[in-house]
């Protein structure tokens, strides 16, 4: 294998590859975010790669999420904040019922970048149709419909790291005991309990596990002091999907004490499901970091891709480097998870498991918009821990696109959004997202299997 370093990356082909026509702007961009300070520390990094590799052992879980497309646009207080309290909120539903500490990684402060299907977008207008280049994130370019919105900008790449850099300040902040108050359930909208739709055992059983969230939370307060000013300290960590490899490569760096380079624009990339390649550019870049990197598997993958995957990304077997994201779709996740999830375990590979129940589940629904049904994403769950079990591998975590908002993006939940529903508030710069309600209700409904499947272990 040739040697690797921080832009060996360009000599391999790429998918989904960023190429800007003027290359004196993006070369004096590169230089200037090369010297900014980083968002995240090597030590934050090392700290959540033990947590990942405590999660692969089924001693933690994870739960990742947050938009599809963060925008510029969004770095605001009010919605950084619902963002965070919806994680915490599903995290505490979860460690009820788990029992294990659960690690929580936003897909915020810098999921700028998007993979697209489709290089340019047509529109009909009075004048005819009109070719441009898609929207690919803020990070590359901007989504309104016109030339100048939609050319590629190196210089996105240096305000994308400003919004990322404040946004991940006020995280800190919000982390560090601005948050006391919304761990209890006193605080939380419930209002979905209330629904028609909801059965009358379902509620019950939601009513009780938020009884005894209040009781246990109290309990912690009242053991002193000591208790509720850690409680009110949230440990958080960050993710994004690193698309642009050009804003990637110029905040990795080597540190005073550690081995090797650390991306030190987020704790943990992912690599999407477009740009896997093991012979591209995605991977020859990824190969060469210390973080723990995620990749997304579609229903495609093979088992020599995965097998590949953890040669090149985790050679050395290092315990919680490598996170499979598994986006398979409640169509194919039956027959396509069993043997990915066989053959890793037989090769004996460290890896932590994670289902991603969105990405295989988008539909357009009648009205035009892009979709998903809560119970598609919710079987996904589902049969993607009856293949766990049955593997005997262990399923670590999910992997959410979700919002504090009120959106209608998705169908279904006790909240009844309808495909007629959607028009009403679908504010997604990309894929529909859960809302708060549908995700807080998701974490009730994934806490009540996960505790069924402990009572019959
Ligand atoms: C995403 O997570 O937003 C995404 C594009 O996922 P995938 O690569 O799995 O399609
Ligand atoms: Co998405």
């Amino acid at each position: 294998m040739s040697t690797w370093h921080p832009l060996s990356f360009r000599d391999r082909p790429i998918a989904q590859g960023v190429s800007y026509p003027d290359q004196a702007k993006l070369e004096t961009t590169l230089t200037r975010l090369r010297q900014l300070p980083p968002l995240v520390t090597s030590w934050e990094v090392e700290r959540l790669k033990a947590h990942l590799a405590d999660a692969a052992k089924g001693e933690r879980f994870v739960l990742q999420g947050g938009d599809c497309a963060e925008t510029l646009q969004d770095c605001q207080p009010e919605l950084i904040s619902v963002k965070m309290k919806i994680l915490l909120q599903m995290s505490l539903v979860l460690v009820h019922s788990t029992m294990k500490p659960v690690v929580r990684i936003g897909r915020m402060a810098g999921q700028y970048a998007k993979p697209r299907s489709q290089k340019w977008e047509v529109r009909s207008t009075t004048d005819g149709d009109v070719t441009l280049p898609n929207y690919f994130g803020d990070l590359v370019n901007r989504s309104g419909f016109d030339a100048a919105s939609r050319a590629f900008d190196p210089t996105l790449m240096l305000t994308g790291y400003q919004h990322a850099s404040m946004t991940l300040n006020f995280v800190r902040s919000l982390m560090d005991g601005g948050f006391a108050d919304l761990h209890h359930p006193e605080q939380w909208d419930l209002s979905f309990f209330g629904n028609a739709v909801l059965s009358d055992a379902l509620r019950a059983e939601y009513q009780r596990t938020t009884d005894d969230l209040s009781r246990a939370l109290r309990f912690m307060e009242a053991l002193g002091e000591l208790s509720v000013d850690e409680l009110s300290r949230v440990e958080f960590y960050t993710c994004h999907e690193g698309l642009n490899l050009h804003y990637e490569s110029a905040q990795t760096h080597k540190v005073p004490r550690r081995e090797g380079h650390y991306l030190l624009t987020t704790h943990m990339p992912w690599i999407g499901e477009r740009t896997r390649q093991l012979d591209h550019a995605h991977i020859e870049f990824f190969r060469g970091i210390a973080n723990p990197i995620g990749v997304k598997l579609g229903p495609t993958a093979t088992v020599e891709d995965v097998v590949g995957l953890c040669d090149a990304l985790n050679p050395k077997e290092e315990p919680g480097k490598l996170v499979l994201i598994t986006r398979m779709g409640v169509d194919k996740v039956k027959t396509c998870l069993p043997p990915l999830l066989q053959s890793v375990r037989k090769t004996g590979r460290r890896v932590l498991w994670v289902v991603d129940p969105m990405h295989g589940n988008t539909r357009t629904a009648s009205s035009g918009f892009k979709t998903r049904s809560f119970d598609d994403i919710q079987r996904e769950i589902a049969w993607t821990l009856d293949a766990h079990a049955d593997a005997g591998t262990i399923l670590g975590g999910v992997h959410f696109e979700m919002t504090g908002e009120d959106v209608t993006e998705c169908t279904g939940g006790a909240a009844g959004i309808t495909d007629d529903d959607l028009s009403l508030n679908y504010a997604t710069a990309c894929d529909p997202r859960l809302n708060y309600r549908q995700a807080l209700e998701m974490a009730f409904l994934l806490s009540r299997r996960m505790r069924a499947d402990q009572a019959k272990a």
